[in-house]
């Protein structure tokens, strides 16, 4: 690999900044990785995987990745990428306070002439309002001595397919030396198409405008999911059906919430935004009230069907298969189970719970177990190692009732078994 003399400085060293450390490395960039979190810098110095992505495992032996815990040993790099999370507070108010204190950091200890590129997700006019004032404080003129751009991070965890290496990606600056100067950094790393956009607030605005779609198409689904229970018809075959068409139909899925630190996070970021014009984006707040119902919804499919049994969920022994927010991960942001758990607790019941990547929140040590303990299963994540529990065995512990909050089990099998089985709008 040929080496690229400029060095690399990345901030924050997440889900997203640390693959992204990986593969600047491994294209021949000296690089360096910072982080307030201590014992991640502490995993990362022994060379351990830390956000388990299967294809970092044949990466991080060829990539070197300095840990920096003084802020002041980033004086000497070219390029800070800016990777810290943008979570919302309690009240869905977006809390920008890391993006801001990342871009000080940078501001008070980078050198002229440097590119800082912002990746985390942000709301049109974040770069412009608090990113770039950030470096004014400290004196530098933006498109002279710092050249500042966004390019929205797209990485999808657990994706066996699409990373951090091929993901194509928008990049926008305020000026043309720092779109050229980044164009060309993602080009160096990236083997997929860079689009540069006109102004960095389009560049902010298409990562919210992407998960804001997968938001609404979400929504629209569970809102079917929910009208076609009461017709008894299964959305899950209705969509597979209109999944036919070659065109103009995309499939999105029911399912008992939706999770992670992007699509239940990033609209309110447009939905604040866009009341300081005035502007209220009734289709995004819909959809997130709904997205945000569906752990409520599923609990009571649950609490209905044990009522159909003559039983109450207070004091039922429940088996909760799965706490992640998705398949194959560990990764517990916004998790819907978090929701369901608190809910099932609250209406007394009796929880069991195994989640084969979250160990500190599960009282059980495997499925077994969990089959063994309860009479009803509620399935809130659909990792590998469910999908593959064979049908029978429900019916051998006795399960007389599962919730699938996925829809990913057998029905048609489970009911045959005579199984009572409830999954999102089948
Ligand atoms: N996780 C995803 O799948 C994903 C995908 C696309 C975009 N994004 C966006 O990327 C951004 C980062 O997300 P993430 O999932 O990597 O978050 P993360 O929590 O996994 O990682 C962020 C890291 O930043 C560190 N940090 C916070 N403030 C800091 C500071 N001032 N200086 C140095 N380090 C600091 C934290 O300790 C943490 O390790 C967010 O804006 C998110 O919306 C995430």
């Amino acid at each position: 690999m040929q080496k690229n003399m400029e060095k690399v400085c990345v901030i924050g060293l997440g889900y997203v900044g640390f693959p992204l450390a990986v593969l600047c490395s491994i294209n021949g960039y000296e690089v360096y990785g910072f982080d307030k979190d201590e014992k991640k810098l502490a995993r990362i110095e022994k060379g351990e995987n830390i956000v388990e992505e299967k294809y970092l495992d044949e990466l991080l032996p060829k990539a070197k990745i300095n840990v920096i815990r003084d802020e002041s040993q980033m004086k000497d790099c070219d390029i800070f990428i800016i990777a810290v999370p943008t979570p919302v507070d309690e009240k869905y108010y977006p809390d920008l306070s890391y993006v801001i204190s990342a871009s000080v950091t940078v501001a008070k200890n980078m050198k002229k002439g440097s590119l800082v590129i912002v990746e985390s997700t942000i709301n049109p006019g974040v770069c412009e309002e608090f990113v770039r004032p950030a470096f004014e404080k400290e004196g530098f003129t933006v498109g002279q001595d710092v050249f500042i751009a966004h390019c929205p991070e797209r990485i999808n965890p657990g994706d066996p397919k699409w990373n951090v290496s091929n993901i194509p990606r928008v990049v926008g600056s305020f000026d043309e030396q720092g779109l050229e100067k980044s164009v060309k950094f993602y080009e160096s790393i990236v083997g997929a198409k860079i689009m540069p956009m006109k102004t960095i607030r389009e560049a902010e605005a298409v990562k919210i405008m992407e998960n804001s779609f997968r938001d609404i198409n979400i929504a629209f689904v569970n809102e079917l999911a929910k009208s076609f229970n009461l017709m008894d018809i299964d959305v899950v075959n209705v969509i597979r059906g209109a999944s036919t068409k070659p065109f103009a139909f995309m499939a999105h899925w029911p399912s008992c919430g939706v999770g992670g630190h992007c699509i239940p996070v990033d609209p309110y970021y447009l939905i604040e935004k866009a009341k300081e014009n005035d502007f209220d984006h009734q289709f995004l707040r819909v959809a997130r009230a709904i997205n945000n119902g569906m752990p409520l919804y599923s609990v009571e499919l649950l609490q209905d069907e044990l009522n159909s049994l003559g039983k109450s969920l207070k004091g039922a022994k429940i088996g909760l298969l799965g706490v992640s927010y998705k398949a194959n991960v560990g990764d517990l942001r916004e998790s819907p189970a978090l929701k369901i758990i608190e809910l099932l607790e609250k209406h007394g019941a009796v929880l069991n719970i195994y989640d084969p990547f979250i160990p500190k929140l599960s009282n059980a040590n495997n499925v077994e177990e969990v089959l063994d303990r309860s009479e009803a299963i509620f399935l809130a994540t659909g990792h590998d190692e469910f999908l593959k529990i064979p049908v029978e065995k429900f019916k051998e512990h006795g399960i007389g009732l599962i919730v699938d909050g996925m829809n990913c089990l057998d029905k048609d099998k489970l009911l045959a078994l005579g199984i009572k089985y409830k999954g999102i709008g089948r």
